[in-house]
């Protein structure tokens, strides 16, 4: 990859930042937990699989920190920790998962010294993101035979490295068909409002010379009726356990697009990003953020001032909508209800 996303770097966290690209590619450095769970509420470091790798190392950070005599003390402080950096942002459900994978590691390894345990969680922390760019890698290769020679495929928001630990969800899938010498293009919705598809996967496409075409997010069903769009290849923030599944604002409008032009519209996430808790959409918690991200564009006012806001972050595509969700573990169609559970088992 031409760029680092998140990496755990002497005993400090690196990230990228993600509120200044395309304009600057700075990396900014974190050595506490609390500057970590400031990063991911600002979207310093943004999408799923990356937070929940910098929630992870969060909580090694934190860690670090704790003072304790015993375990218990210890573990009580961790748990306090892990509280804060769940508090970020409620509807990427990879977040939750990393911070209860890294309290699970605590408590398997309550027996041995703090010390032992802190080196120990900072371990968990960099294989959560040594696994993830792993997942993507796989994720790519089966979304990739999806793929033909020539296809124009449609992304929404950014599912790519900058939203992984690299090479991404569905940009991976693109990264992949790319590799394997079809010759494929993009075109990237610009994501209102935080713009991450013009910001950052028009950004990291033509970073690593992947053709690519940015769309205002109105343009997108034009261009499909105009058969233009070959297949749509989105992320995820959370799957229930029926298929349906919350990515970013305006998801929901491609999918039904897709489906009115009859074009296939997946959905590429790893099993981590499945929530089988949750029966359907209905009960995705979906993030409001600041009106000021509606009316403001990249601090210029683009709306009267005092007019009233909505800003959901996030919708919910029906499962009856996606033709197919890719993971790590191959493609499932249809019948999610059953398909999902046996991928987990798998
Ligand atoms: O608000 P964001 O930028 O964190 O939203 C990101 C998305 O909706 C992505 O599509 C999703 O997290 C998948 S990332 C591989």
């Amino acid at each position: 990859m031409s760029f680092r996303t998140i990496e755990w770097r002497d005993n400090k966290v690196v990230m990228i930042d993600q509120t200044r690209l395309p304009g600057e590619e700075i990396y900014n450095e974190y050595s506490d937990f609390k500057s970590v769970a400031e990063a991911i509420r600002g979207m310093v470091i943004r999408g799923a699989p990356a937070i929940g790798v910098a929630a992870a190392m969060g909580v090694a950070l934190g860690a670090c920190d704790i003072v304790a005599d015993t375990y218990d003390s210890f573990f009580r402080q961790l748990c306090n920790v892990c509280d804060i950096l769940a508090k970020t942002r409620p509807t990427a459900v990879n977040l939750f998962w990393a911070i209860e994978r890294m309290k699970r590691v605590a408590e398997a390894n309550r027996d041995k010294k703090l010390d032992m345990i802190r080196e120990i969680l900072k371990k968990e922390a960099i294989c959560v993101e040594e696994e993830d760019l792993a997942i993507c890698k796989a994720i790519g290769r089966h979304g990739a035979t999806l793929v033909k020679d020539k296809a124009t495929i449609l992304t929404h928001c950014n599912a790519g490295g900058l939203a992984t630990a690299g090479y991404g969800t569905a940009l991976g899938v693109v990264r992949a068909a790319h590799e394997t010498g079809k010759s494929i293009q993009v075109f990237a919705d610009e994501t209102r409002p935080w713009l991450q598809g013009a910001r950052l996967t028009a950004w990291e496409l033509m970073k690593d010379n992947i053709p690519v075409t940015l769309i205002s997010d109105n343009m997108a069903g034009w261009f499909m009726k105009k058969g233009e769009i070959d297949l749509c290849v989105v992320g995820a923030d959370r799957i229930a356990a029926n298929g349906d599944t919350a990515n970013k604002i305006g998801t929901y409008s491609v999918a039904v697009l897709a489906r009115e032009n009859d074009i296939p519209f997946y959905v590429a996430a790893p099993t981590s990003t499945f929530d089988l808790a949750i029966e359907s959409g209905d009960d995705i918690p979906i993030e409001e953020r600041h009106s000021r991200e509606v009316t403001h564009l990249q601090g210029y006012p683009v709306a009267p001032e005092g007019i009233r806001v909505r800003n959901p972050a996030f919708d919910v595509t029906p499962a009856r909508y996606i033709t197919g969700i890719i993971t790590e573990k191959g493609v499932v169609t249809g019948d999610y209800n059953r398909q999902l559970r046996r991928l987990v088992d798998k």
